[in-house]
């Protein structure tokens, strides 16, 4: 069977990386999740106090600075310059701060020649806002993951609520819509779904039904 590139593309709070991980594991494919390496140079940025929106100390900070992805046996975790920030980098200002940079083309360059080396060979789950349209517009199977704004905005208020992170619900729906708006928006990769996307819109729906119909579309065209 062949391995394929399988792309996941969708707005915050869609259930990419749940459901990411999952097909992942499910089909024996390694999962890569390219937020995180947004994340992790927005981290970076505002430790070093830099504006977001600077495109040159950007692009500084971007060639000396180190973003690595490594699949160990509890998941995924997320090297910054040699540091573990894989919790770090869950927090609301952390999601607000990777949508800041990743407007950015020197980011988004950078980001963009570390996922195509990691994908190239197949066997790969990669979900983001760009993979089906711009990292890999040649991928076997793209998916389009959706859900309404107030489930999404409800999904990550229980995600920091578990983590002990106090938001509220209404903030987080603000946040998520702005996000929304900021992502879609943008000059460079902005979101949106690539013409030959599976779309799949997971309100109401449970996350085993969700990657059991994904999964029965992968193992549909990496069978023919
Ligand atoms: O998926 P996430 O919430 O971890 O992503 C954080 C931000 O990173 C998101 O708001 C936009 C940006 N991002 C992007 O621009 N392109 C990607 N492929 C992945 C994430």
């Amino acid at each position: 069977m062949k391995k394929l590139i399988v792309a996941i593309d969708g707005p915050s709070g869609a259930g990419k990386s749940t459901v990411g991980k999952l097909l992942a594991r499910e089909l024996g494919y390694l999962y890569i999740d390219t937020g995180a390496m947004y994340r992790a140079i927005g981290l970076k940025a505002v430790r070093e106090g830099l504006e977001l929106k600077e495109g040159d100390a950007l692009r500084a900070l971007c060639a000396r600075t180190e973003v690595r992805l490594v699949q160990d046996v509890v998941g995924l975790k997320v090297y910054l310059d040699n540091e573990d920030v894989s919790e770090t980098i869950r927090t609301p200002d952390m999601g607000m701060a990777a949508s800041a940079v990743s407007a950015q083309p020197c980011v988004r360059e950078r980001l963009l020649q570390l996922q195509r080396r990691l994908g190239e060979g197949g066997g790969v789950v990669l979900e983001g806002r760009d993979i089906g349209t711009v990292v890999f517009p040649e991928a076997g199977v793209k998916f389009y993951l959706d859900a309404n704004v107030e489930e999404r905005a409800r999904r990550r208020w229980m995600e920091f609520k578990e983590k002990g992170i106090e938001t509220d619900l209404q903030k987080t729906i603000e946040e998520v819509s702005k996000r929304d708006y900021d992502d879609s928006h943008r000059d460079i990769a902005p979101l949106k779904k690539a013409r030959d996307a599976v779309v799949v819109d997971s309100s109401g729906m449970g996350i085993k039904d969700v990657v059991t119909l994904m999964k029965t579309k992968v193992l549909e065209v990496a069978g023919n």
